[in-house]
């Protein structure tokens, strides 16, 4: 009886813990009504950004892609693919043998790109990624070949054709020096000519959300959104050629690059934004820019909920006032262990809180465990529910365009939140329906999207290069 007692008596100090969090994190507990609202100010941000006249200020560039047509199954060869832009740098040789039914085949090599890399000089950077596919290409044997290759370049880009492309501005952890306002495409070659010892066509250069889309595309022809909830979140989707008044000519359609991890940069979600998300901010190596995304994604995540724990601790809420020293540096409390923690298998979650914070040298109670669970949850649940509040605004602007009563559409997905956190895409999948009630929405998993997707587009504008010259 007494042990009973006692864990009636836990529980209870529990259910008071959760309450004492919910009350703290108030600010960051979205309702419905909020989150409509913040859908109805992405569509003014979405026309903002497509129109002629407002563009030059919008904060969500929507940006043209030139990307028009998916894959017809009719493609075929061999291409290569670089993906730069995620958690890590791969390069991959797809082959594609089309005959009715589409084939895929693909070898991929993983390498790293060193910070200092990524925060040191643009030709540094790009020698390196130069020298990695020379060495892809040596162990492949496809050296003295010159073959078609696709670029994803996950970063904001003005591109005037498919194979031009301007980067407007670094984001998440790239910074490297030189690169901004430049075409990636040019730097590519000129790297590719200093070295002298391989060749290579450059066809194409793509936002990973459009490479999700594309390869997703392949599999459902309704898929006409691309959606990244990973490092960054961002998405595109189809846009009517009458909308994007930023391109020449009516007919058809386009898919737009929205980069909607800038939403908020010219203040319209300051209402929202919490102390902690001006702390990160603060912190970060873009002040100021992508208030959106560090609201949401897997680089800004864990340390949300450290900046959190650190605030909580400091007025005695949490670890009985206690801090430490690790848990006092950045970056310390990782996005995957708000993964672990929210397990919802039996009590797996608490016991990865509890393995968690000995680790940053902490000596959680039981309730400390169950207040690290919530704060982890409030902050992964409105990431999922930001991300759902555009992705309606998404939907509707669709489903006007079509003037459909109702939108059966496929979202192609990918990233490392969505795929990795255990309530993540439930919680995403559930807003969005509530909010856009009158869609048919299928989210499909793309399986290497953004590095399929580049080949899949270069696969593509072949086809009409071959099909122009004959
Ligand atoms: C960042 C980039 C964007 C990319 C996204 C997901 O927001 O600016 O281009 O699509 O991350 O990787």
């Amino acid at each position: 009886i007494a042990s009973h007692l006692l864990a009636y008596y836990v529980t209870e100090l529990q259910h008071d813990q959760v309450q004492n969090v919910d009350k703290y994190l108030y600010h960051m507990r979205l309702s419905e009504e909020n989150l409509m609202d913040v859908s109805r100010r992405f569509r003014r941000e979405m026309d903002k950004g497509l129109g002629r006249d407002t563009n030059l200020t919008a904060s969500v560039k929507m940006l043209p892609t030139f990307v028009r047509s998916t894959p017809d199954g009719t493609e075929s060869g061999d291409f290569l693919a670089l993906d730069l832009g995620g958690t890590n740098f791969r390069i991959l040789l797809v082959k594609v043998s089309g005959n009715g039914k589409q084939n895929v085949e693909m070898e991929n090599q993983i390498y790293v790109i060193p910070e200092t890399l990524m925060r040191g000089s643009g030709t540094e950077l790009f020698d390196h990624i130069t020298e990695c596919l020379a060495n892809f290409m040596e162990k492949m044997g496809i050296k003295e070949k010159k073959l078609p290759l696709g670029f994803t370049f996950s970063f904001p880009c003005r591109q005037t054709k498919l194979d031009e492309s301007f980067l407007v501005s670094w984001t998440k952890g790239f910074r490297a020096g030189g690169v901004e306002g430049k075409d990636v495409v040019g730097l590519l070659r000129k790297a590719i000519k200093k070295r002298g010892d391989f060749d290579i066509d450059i066809v194409a250069v793509i936002n990973d959300t459009v490479g999700t889309m594309m390869t997703c595309g392949y599999d459902d022809h309704h898929c006409e959104i691309g959606l990244i909830v990973g490092t960054g979140t961002n998405a595109c989707y189809m846009e009517e050629m009458r909308n994007l008044e930023l391109v020449e000519g009516d007919e058809g359609r386009m898919c737009v690059n929205m980069e909607w991890g800038a939403f908020g940069d010219d203040g319209s979600l300051e209402d929202l934004r919490t102390d902690f998300d001006r702390e990160i901010d603060a912190g970060s190596l873009n002040p100021g820019k992508q208030l959106f995304e560090k609201m949401i994604s897997g680089m800004y995540m864990g340390e949300l909920v450290r900046i959190i724990l650190v605030k909580m601790a400091r007025e005695g809420l949490v670890f009985q006032g206690h801090t430490t020293p690790d848990l006092l540096v950045t970056g310390h409390f990782k996005t995957s262990y708000v993964s672990d923690i929210e397990s919802q298998k039996d009590k797996e979650g608490l016991v990865c809180a509890e393995q968690v914070l000995r680790g940053l040298g902490l000596d959680p109670s039981a309730e400390d465990c169950v207040a690290v669970q919530r704060v982890c949850e409030i902050v992964s649940t409105r990431a999922a529910h930001l991300c759902a509040a555009t992705l309606a605004a998404v939907l509707r602007q669709i489903r006007d365009n079509k003037a459909a009563e109702r939108l059966r559409t496929t979202i192609g997905v990918d990233g490392s939140v969505y795929k990795n956190h255990p309530q993540f895409a439930r919680r995403l999948h559930k807003m969005v329906r509530l909010l856009v009630p009158d869609c048919d929405v299928r989210f499909l998993r793309s399986e290497d999207g953004s590095g399929k997707g580049a080949a899949m587009v270069t696969a593509v504008a072949h086809r009409l290069a071959e099909q122009h010259a004959e």
